[in-house]
C-alpha cells in the first residue's frame, strides 16, 4: 500500500543522502570551483563533463544532458522508477516513513551484518543503563564527565564478563547463524571450537558509518593497567577501517554548513568536543589517518582542522596527515599544550577554554610544518640553517596566497637569521616555476575543462550571466529587476530562463534553484546549471546590480550599433543611397543613447 509522499517527506528523504558522497562511490570526482567534476557514468567520454553541485545537491552532464537530484541519479544508474529510487534513498539515509514499505530487493548486500550490529548496540546499551551490570561502568563514565545525555547520544553500552554470552543467545534466538556471528567480528572461535565474545568487561562505543549504521564497536577497559586500553572490532565486510570515520554521520550536516571539519585522534576527543557544542568532528577508528580518509573529508569540506593530541605521537601524526593533504586543500592545526589531548584539556581547563582553543587558536598548515621541521635542525649551525631553508622553501612556494607566503618567509628568516628575507624572496622566485608546477598544471586543467563547457563569452553575456546568478541568490535582486519594467535580458535564452524564474517565484515566494532546474529542459537546463555554478564573491556589493543592468543596456546598444554600421556599409556598397542615409540617422540616435 504505497501512498503518495508529501513534499516534506520527499525533501527529508532527499536530504538524508549526500549526492557527492553517493556519486563518489561510483566515479572519481574532483573539486572544480563550486562543483565536482568527473567522467559521466551515463555516456562514454574521455574528458569529464559530469558536474555535481554539493550546494544544490544536483548533478548535470554537459555531454549527454542527464541531470537531476539523488533520486534521478539512482533512476538512471539502476534503471528504476521514481518511487523505487525514493525508497532506496530512504533506506540508505536511514529514514523511516510509514507506508513506504521496504522491499526485499532493496536490502543492502550485507543487511544481516548491519542488523547484528544494530541488535548488539541496543543490547550493550541496555545492559549499561538498565541492569546491575552497569553500575561500575556508569561510575567510571560519570567520573570522566560522561553523563546520561552523552551516554544516550553516543549509544554507549557495556559488555560484562562471565555472563555466559547473553549476546550469543540473543542473536541465535533471532535466527542468525554461527557463521554470521563470526563474520560480524563480535565473536571468535576458541580452541574448543565454541564461539566466544570479542568484547567482555569493556565499555562499548558503537562505531557507525556515514549513514549512522553501526558497523563495529570499540571497547574500553576500566582497568588502568590493562595492556590493551581499547579493543576494536576487526575489519569486516562492513567495517573498512581505512575508509570509515567515527561521528561522520553527525558531523556531516554541520560540516556542510561551516565547510570546516575537525579531525581528532580518538572518539573520546570527539565526545569532549560534543560536550562543548562542537559537532563537526571526526576521528579515525583504530588506525592512523589514511589518504582515503583525507580524500573523503576533502569532498565534504573546504578545510580540514587537525586537533590531535599534544604529545609527540600526536604531532608526528599531524605531520604525516599533512603530507597526505599536501596543500591540496586548506588545513589548519590546533596545538594542545602540555601534551594534553582534547579530552584532558577539557577536564583541566574547562568548556570555554576548549572552545577557544579549537575555534580561535589554530595555525596554518605551513606554520605548523615550519615549527615541526625546525626541531629536526640545529639552527645554531650555519649549514643547518641553510638545509632547513632549502627544506621549507618548496613548501612555502606552494602556498597560493602571496600575503601568506610573505608571512612564512618572515617566519623562516627569523628562524634562520643568516639568510636574509630578501634572499629568500629571490630564491623563491627563482624556484617558483619548479615549486609551483602542480599548481600551474592544476590551473591549466581547469582552463581546459572550462573551455570544454563554455564558449568564450562577450562582455554582454558575462554580465547577463552574473546578473542571473545573483537573481538566483536573492529574491530582492529579482524584485529589483521586476520593478524595473523596461529591463530585459538581451539573449533569448537568458530572457527565457529569467521568465521561468519569475514564474516560479510568483508561485512559491522563494527561489529554489534545484526545482527551477528540474522544470527546465535541455539547453536551458545546462545554461542555468552553469550559471548557478559561477564562482562569484560571497557578498553582493553595493551597486553591483545597477552596474550589471547598465552594462547589459549599454552593451546591447553597442551590439545594435555595430549591426547598423554593418548594414550601412552594405547599403553603401550596393549604392542604395536612401538606405544609407536612414541608417546614418539610426546610428546617430543610437550613439546619443549610448552617450546617456
Ligand atoms: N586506540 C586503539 N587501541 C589502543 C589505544 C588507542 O585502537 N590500545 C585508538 C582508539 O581508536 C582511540 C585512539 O586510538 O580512540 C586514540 O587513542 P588514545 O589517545 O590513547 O586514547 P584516548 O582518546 O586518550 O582515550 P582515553 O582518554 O580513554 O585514554
Ligand atoms: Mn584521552
Amino acid at each position: 500500500m504505497a501512498r503518495r509522499l508529501s513534499e516534506d517527506e520527499l525533501e527529508q528523504i532527499k536530504g538524508s543522502v549526500d549526492l557527492v558522497e553517493l556519486i563518489g562511490q561510483d566515479i572519481a570526482l574532483t573539486k572544480r570551483g563550486k562543483n565536482y567534476l568527473g567522467l559521466c557514468p551515463f555516456h562514454n567520454e574521455k574528458t569529464p563533463s559530469f558536474n555535481v553541485s554539493p550546494d544544490k545537491q544536483f548533478f548535470h552532464c554537459f555531454g549527454c544532458g542527464k541531470s537531476g537530484t539523488v533520486f534521478n541519479y539512482l533512476m538512471f544508474q539502476k534503471n528504476i522508477d521514481f518511487m523505487s529510487a525514493v525508497k532506496e534513498i530512504a533506506e540508505i539515509g536511514n529514514i523511516k516513513i510509514d507506508g513506504l514499505e521496504e522491499k526485499q530487493s532493496f536490502e543492502k548486500p550485507h543487511q544481516r551484518l548491519y542488523d547484528i550490529h544494530h541488535e548488539a548496540a541496543i543490547f550493550f546499551h541496555h545492559l549499561l543503563v538498565n541492569t546491575e551490570y552497569g553500575s561500575e561502568p556508569l561510575e567510571y563514565l560519570q567520573a570522566r564527565g560522561i553523563d546520561a545525555e552523552i551516554i544516550e547520544h553516543f549509544n554507549i553500552g557495556f559488555s560484562p564478563k562471565g555472563q555466559e554470552s547473553l549476546l550469543k543467545k540473543l542473536l541465535i534466538g533471532k535466527g542468525y547463524t554461527e557463521i554470521e556471528l563470526l563474520e560480524s567480528g563480535l565473536f571468535a572461535r576458541n580452541e574448543q571450537g565454541t564461539l566466544r565474545e570479542t568484547f567482555f568487561n569493556r565499555i562499548i562505543f558503537p562505531l557507525a558509518d556515514e549513514f549512522n549504521h553501526v558497523i563495529g564497536f570499540s571497547g574500553r577497559t576500566m582497568d588502568a593497567h590493562h595492556p590493551a586500553k581499547y579493543l576494536n572490532s576487526p575489519q569486516t565486510k562492513i567495517f573498512n577501517k581505512s575508509h570509515e570515520l567515527f561521528h561522520l554521520a553527525e558531523a556531516k550536516p554541520v560540516v556542510r554548513k561551516t565547510q570546516e571539519v575537525f579531525v581528532m585522534e580518538g572518539f573520546m576527543d570527539v565526545i569532549a568536543a560534543y560536550r562543548v557544542g562542537i559537532l563537526n568532528t571526526v576521528a579515525s577508528m583504530g588506525t592512523s589517518l589514511t589518504g582515503a580518509h583525507i580524500e573523503r573529508l576533502s569532498k565534504l569540506s573546504k578545510k580540514l582542522i587537525f586537533a590531535f593530541d599534544g604529545d609527540s605521537a600526536g604531532q608526528n601524526a599531524i605531520y604525516k596527515a599533512l603530507q597526505l593533504v599536501n596543500q591540496k586543500i586548506p588545513a589548519e592545526v590546533v596545538i594542545f599544550p602540555e601534551r594534553l589531548d582534547p579530552d584532558d584539556y577539557l577536564k583541566k581547563y574547562g568548556d570555554e577554554a576548549l572552545v577557544n582553543l579549537m575555534q580561535h587558536a589554530r595555525s596554518s598548515q605551513v606554520s605548523f610544518l615550519i615549527d615541526f621541521t625546525k626541531s629536526q635542525y640545529n639552527l645554531a649551525n650555519e649549514a643547518e640553517q641553510l638545509a632547513f631553508v632549502q627544506k621549507m622553501l618548496p613548501i612555502i612556494g606552494q602556498v597560493k596566497s602571496i600575503v601568506a607566503q610573505d608571512v612564512h618567509l618572515t617566519q623562516l628568516s627569523e628562524l634562520a637569521p643568516l639568510v636574509s628575507k630578501e634572499a629568500l624572496i629571490q630564491e623563491l622566485s627563482n624556484g617558483q616555476t619548479r615549486y609551483s608546477k602542480t599548481n600551474t598544471l592544476d590551473r591549466l586543467q581547469k582552463k581546459q575543462t572550462n573551455q570544454n563547457n563554455l564558449v568564450r563569452l562577450s562582455q554582454l553575456e558575462q554580465a547577463e550571466r552574473q546578473l542571473l546568478a545573483r537573481v538566483l541568490e536573492k529574491p530582492t535582486v529579482l524584485q529589483e529587476l521586476i520593478e524595473n519594467q523596461a529591463f530585459n535580458f538581451k539573449h533569448p535564452i537568458y530572457q527565457k530562463i529569467y521568465v521561468q524564474i519569475i514564474a516560479y517565484f510568483l508561485r512559491h515566494d522563494i527561489i529554489k534553484v534545484t526545482d527551477i532546474l528540474e522544470s527546465l529542459e535541455n539547453e536551458e537546463r545546462s545554461v542555468l546549471f552553469e550559471i548557478s555554478s559561477l564562482e562569484l564573491d560571497d557578498e553582493i556589493t553595493d551597486g553591483e546590480i545597477k552596474d550589471l543592468v547598465a552594462i547589459i543596456e549599454k552593451q546591447s546598444l553597442l551590439d545594435q550599433l555595430n549591426q547598423v554600421i554593418q548594414r550601412q556599409r552594405e547599403a553603401k556598397a550596393n549604392g542604395n543611397f536612401e538606405a544609407e542615409l536612414n541608417l546614418g540617422l539610426e546610428i546617430i540616435q543610437l550613439q546619443q543613447e549610448i552617450q546617456k
